[in-house]
């Protein structure tokens, strides 16, 4: 496939390591040296868990959850499953759920859903990019590295049916 769906580059590669660097010092002063779980969803978090964790100064634990949406034909629309749930044990910890980007929201809202259930001391929200246009469902997002207009975007782990992936920038795509 060529890259001609690949519009302008909407955050460069610096200006992506720069952001993810002033978030983990908030994180860092934030949590104060407390033990912390980040739980990424795959796989579109995979290069920000990756790059926040390791500026992380606190003790980490790092585990990742993955989500399907239901197959086409129980016609329930919107409806998501897990596809792997967290191994490690919540209870009582500290959980940053990482996420690459918040559109409508209901996703993330069934992932918390989920994880509180668990009962950990604390869940916040971390997520690399905030496109609020289409919010249904409002939750706080505790950490945002950028917010964005209201576009489809590709790389740095966002992906068009599974391809851009490993871009290192983050751009615009048209169909
Ligand atoms: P929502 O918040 O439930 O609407 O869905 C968020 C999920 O949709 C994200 O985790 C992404 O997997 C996907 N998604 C939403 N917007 C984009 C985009 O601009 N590019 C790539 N994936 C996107
Ligand atoms: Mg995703």
């Amino acid at each position: 496939m060529n890259k001609s769906g690949i519009g302008k580059t909407i955050y460069s590669e610096e200006q992506i390591q720069h952001r993810i660097a002033e978030i983990a010092a908030e994180i860092n002063h934030d949590y104060n040296g407390e033990k912390l779980i980040v739980i990424g969803v795959l796989k579109g978090s995979l290069y920000f868990v990756a790059d926040l964790t390791r500026h992380l100064t606190m003790p980490v634990n790092i585990d990742f959850i993955s989500i399907g949406s239901t197959p086409e034909e129980l016609n329930i629309t919107g409806a998501i499953r897990f596809t792997r749930s967290v191994g490690l044990n919540l209870t009582g910890q500290h959980v940053l759920l990482v996420e690459d980007i918040i559109g409508t929201g209901l996703t993330l809202g069934f992932i918390c859903q989920h994880l509180e259930t668990f009962e950990p001391a604390s869940l916040k929200i971390c997520t690399l990019l905030d496109n609020p246009a289409g919010r249904i469902l409002t939750l706080p997002i505790d950490y945002s590295c950028f917010t964005i207009p209201d576009l489809f975007v590709v790389g740095y782990g966002l992906d068009y049916n599974e391809e851009y992936r490993n871009l290192r920038y983050i751009a615009e795509y048209r169909e």
